[in-house]
């Protein structure tokens, strides 16, 4: 049977490896896409829950298939939020399945995860509760200096990893009369609880910690909302559909105000299942934050389901000037050097480090990259190695082989490098560091012969090189459909906040899991101000007095990767303007040509006064995913090019309680459209001189391309698209014909990246001799994405192993292997932003033979 999702993961690191050139251009390979679970898929039924319409549906489905004679378990029936049901049905039952009229849609289980990549947990322990630092950031500081809003009697939905609810941060209880966490359940049977109690994960802890945490001088964003914690993320960091989707239910029958959700899907689409879940919350009036993901590195359109939804507020990451760090202190010729610890390890303890020495790592040759055998004594020590020229993984090894401690990499230019990956497992604790530490590490230690470190579990507050920078991972929108996300930032790496107390307390975490928190507190706060008026005027808030980034160089980012910028929750909470459009939706466009966008703004004075406001434009970089070569571009390609945006009026003056609307025409004159742009820039009213206010940003955002003039399929460094032997991994000789038995591990796999979003794709086989006709005796279709995807498993990267069957469409009966013969699979691909033109790639020759 068709594979869509299984782990190739040593293989395609072989290929990974052996194509290599530079270390700045290995994109990341799938790490864990078992994600997808094989015969179980959520159905739902045409109609709404609990209507008479909605339960004929669900009956006729039923009974269809019971006609059909295809067997199925009912594990989940939904009948709140969607009328539907959790079904076990084999794989190759699905184009049956979904041929039944009353299925309005059928997604594959995917599991979530909460903390997709990089899993940046530098968790200490054993420390008192400290400020999070963020908080002077944000606005949070001030709002709690000179406001009363704390959350209290506002309802938190949090659907997560559960909590550590005898943590002092929550009251040390659970239920209980007076109790903060009112509400919760375990859907997750690895505990063997009904309690949605997390000693296992922390991951919940933590974000409950940042949203609602309350112990001394460790406080939340609402430290005194009610909770209902919802544990649907299991000690394992994953989540089933199957329990999301109840958990939503839950949090929608319990009352809850707001809902912070914690799954995410890479590469989603705003009609998966996920996403659907929060328009249906939505539409019951709950706000949901969602976390934006943590992809960036794997450029544009990575928002992850169900943050893409339109309806959801989805938050990116943002770096801020000061960050606690676990660290070890390098000191040698009498100076200290605090050096960061890399984010992402958890497990090696720094306690082996202690009184190590601290020493420069050599080749042969003299170079400190750690590419090859490091020559000189690193024995037990800590190795300082640069930045470049081989992987992270090449240099660790070689300090590993060489008997040193850990690992410290110095960065070869000004960039971040926060957190180390290896590709695979090397057993090695790592540190980070800033460019010109290292350069002045270098320069004492030639100078003086000892150097030593010293760690404990202690942290220490970093000056941030890279504050008020989008985070590097924070995942890069837009909406593959055109909506702008993310929808803004807030503070997400190196987060401050409460673990279970197993794990120490508190500690350190970095994500958009970190981030959407501070937002959903933000929430809570302005529905207990009730200064909001209506839900749309509350997104509004949030959004438009979020605060603009721009680069060391005066730009601002790009809208795709900032939304409108770091959240300011005292603004939000205390505005008295309020800017949207008619759909309440921030503003894009399909550019493809070259002509004006009119839209209108409309505004609210909600203030007891008079408000004097002019208007300008701001123009943000613009992003091209699509390289030279057409190799996909991760980061995005950069322009200072944009469009040029004129107003009806420069200027708004209005009385308390009046209302009206401005005119904004967008023009893109000068683009080039080969580059494949996306353009951005904000709106701002700003007070008028002499008048007090506050700066209000308003995003748009236009596609000045076709994609059907562009080639969709990335040629990447690899080879790619290729096919290769499962066994092997290997690119074949496209111009071969190659001999497949079809048992064991010896079935053709195709592999494809995208460069831009792929609306549907088709797999047709055909005969060799005729490729470009498709095999017209059989029934020739044997996979469509059942959504618009990159990629069913959600990863950038498509492999398509083919078991060398035909597939029927409708009846189980056509599905048999094909006959002797030589063929050819063809691949029909259709990107999104073109007039549905279709793109091809047919496979070398795959040879059936006995
Ligand atoms: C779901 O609903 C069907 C039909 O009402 C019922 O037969 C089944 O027992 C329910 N299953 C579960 C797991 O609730
Ligand atoms: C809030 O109050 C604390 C304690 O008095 C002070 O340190 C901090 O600077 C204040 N922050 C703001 C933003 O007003
Ligand atoms: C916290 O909320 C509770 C209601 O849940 C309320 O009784 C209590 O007064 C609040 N505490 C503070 C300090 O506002
Ligand atoms: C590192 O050095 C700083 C002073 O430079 C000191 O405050 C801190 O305690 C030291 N940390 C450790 C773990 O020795
Ligand atoms: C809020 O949502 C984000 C992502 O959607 C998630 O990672 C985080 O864990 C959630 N926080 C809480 C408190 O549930």
């Amino acid at each position: 049977m068709l594979s869509t999702g299984r782990v190739y993961r040593a293989g395609l690191l072989a290929l990974a490896i052996s194509a290599l050139s530079a270390q700045a251009q290995v994109p990341r390979l799938p790490t864990d896409n078992s994600l997808l679970v094989p015969n179980e898929y959520l159905i739902t039924f045409t109609g709404e829950p609990g209507t008479s319409e909605g339960i004929a549906a669900a009956n006729d489905f039923f009974a269809s298939l019971k006609t059909k004679k295809i067997p199925y378990t009912i594990y989940e029936n939904y009948t709140t939020l969607l009328n539907g049901a959790y079904i076990g049905v084999e794989d190759k039952y699905y184009d049956a399945v979904h041929s039944i009229s009353t299925a309005a849609s059928i997604s594959a289980s995917r599991l979530s995860i909460t903390d997709d990549s990089p899993p940046i947990n530098d968790k200490s322990t054993a420390n008192p509760p400290l400020p999070m630092l963020a908080d002077e950031y944000t606005g949070v500081n001030l709002v709690r200096n000179s406001t009363k809003w704390d959350g209290t009697n506002v309802k938190v939905g949090i659907i997560d990893s559960g909590i550590d609810y005898n943590h002092p941060a929550f009251g040390s209880c659970y239920k209980t009369k007076d109790c903060r966490i009112q509400y919760g359940y375990n859907y997750v049977s690895d505990t063997g609880r009904t309690d949605p109690l997390d000693t296992c994960n922390g991951h919940g802890t933590h974000v409950a910690g940042i949203l609602a945490g309350n112990h001394g001088v460790f406080k939340g964003v609402a430290p005194n909302a009610t909770l209902g914690i919802y544990r649907a993320v299991g000690c394992d960091n994953k989540g089933s559909v199957q329990h999301l989707a109840k958990a939503a239910e839950q949090a929608y029958k319990d009352g809850m105000q707001v809902v912070n959700i914690s799954f995410g899907s890479p590469g989603g689409w705003s009609d998966w299942v996920m996403s659907t879940l929060v328009d249906k919350l939505r539409a019951h009036q709950i706000h949901v934050v969602t976390g934006a993901g943590n992809n960036g590195m794997d450029g544009l359109w990575t928002v992850v389901s169900p943050a893409v939804s339109r309806y959801s507020i989805a938050v990116g990451s943002m770096e801020v000037p000061k960050i606690y760090s676990l660290y070890m202190n390098v000191t040698v010729g009498g100076k200290t050097i605090p050096v960061r610890r890399s984010e992402q390890q958890t497990t090696i303890p720094l306690i082996n480090l202690k009184d190590a020495p601290f020493t420069r790592g050599l080749s042969s040759a003299g170079d400190d990259y750690g590419c090859s055998p490091i020559a000189n004594d690193v024995k037990g020590a800590v190795v300082l190695i640069q930045r470049q020229y081989c992987s992270l993984t090449t240099k660790a090894a070689n300090v590993y082989n060489a008997g040193g401690a850990a690992l410290a990499v110095y960065n070869t230019d000004s960039s971040d490098m926060g957190v180390i990956i290896f590709e695979y497992e090397v057993n090695l604790p790592s540190f980070t560091i800033f460019q010109n530490d290292g350069q002045a590490l270098v320069a004492l230690l030639d100078a003086n012969k000892d150097a030593t470190v010293t760690v404990d579990h202690s942290v220490f507050v970093f000056d941030n090189q890279f504050a008020t920078a989008p985070a590097f991972y924070s995942s890069w929108g837009p909406n593959p459909e055109g909506p702008i996300k993310p929808d803004l930032l807030a503070p997400g790496s190196y987060i401050y906040s409460s673990l279970p107390l197993n794990q120490g307390s508190y500690g350190l975490m970095s994500g958009t899991s970190m981030a959407a928190p501070y937002v959903a507190g933000l929430v809570a706060l302005l529905i207990q101000s009730g200064a909001t008026f209506d839900d749309n005027n509350l997104m509004s808030n949030v959004i438009h007095t979020a605060t603009p980034a721009k680069n060391a160089a005066g730009q601002f980012y790009s809208v795709a990767q900032q939304g409108t910028g770091l959240v300011n929750a005292y603004n939000a909470l205390t505005a008295n303007l309020a800017f949207r459009t008619r759909y309440n939706l921030p503003t894009y466009y399909d550019d493809f040509s070259y002509s004006t966008y009119p839209f209108a703004i409309y505004y609210e004075n909600h203030g007891t006064g008079v408000a004097n406001y002019k208007f300008a434009a701001k123009t943000c970089l613009s992003v091209s995913g699509v390289g030279t070569d057409t190799i996909m571009a991760t980061p995005p390609l950069t322009s200072t090019a944009g469009a040029s945006v004129s107003f009806s009026t420069t200027s708004l003056s209005t009385k308390a309680g009046s209302n009206g609307n401005f005119q904004v025409t967008i023009t893109n004159s000068k683009l080039d459209r080969k580059a494949f742009l996306i353009y951005s820039g904000y709106i701002q009213a700003y007070a008028a001189s002499g008048s007090t206010g506050y700066t209000y940003s308003f995003p748009y955002m236009g596609y000045a391309y076709d994609s059907s003039s562009i080639s969709v399929l990335d040629k990447s460094l690899y080879g790619l698209p290729c096919m290769v032997r499962q066994s092997e991994y290997q690119c074949l000789d496209p111009s071969a014909s190659h001999k497949f038995t079809f048992t064991g591990r010896d079935f053709p796999v195709i592999l494809l990246r995208f460069q831009a979003p792929v609306a549907q794709m088709m797999i047709k086989v055909a005969y060799a001799a005729t490729p470009t006709k498709n095999h017209a005796s059989v029934e020739d279709y044997f996979f469509s994405l059942q959504s618009r995807t990159m990629d069913s498993t959600g990863y950038q990267y498509v492999e398509k192993v083919w078991d060398g069957m035909s597939h029927a469409t409708s009846t189980p009966q056509n599905v048999y292997m094909m006959p002797k013969g030589k063929y050819v699979l063809r691949f029909q691909i259709q990107p999104v932003r073109t007039n549905n033109k279709i793109q091809y790639y047919t496979s070398p020759t795959i040879e059936i033979g006995s």
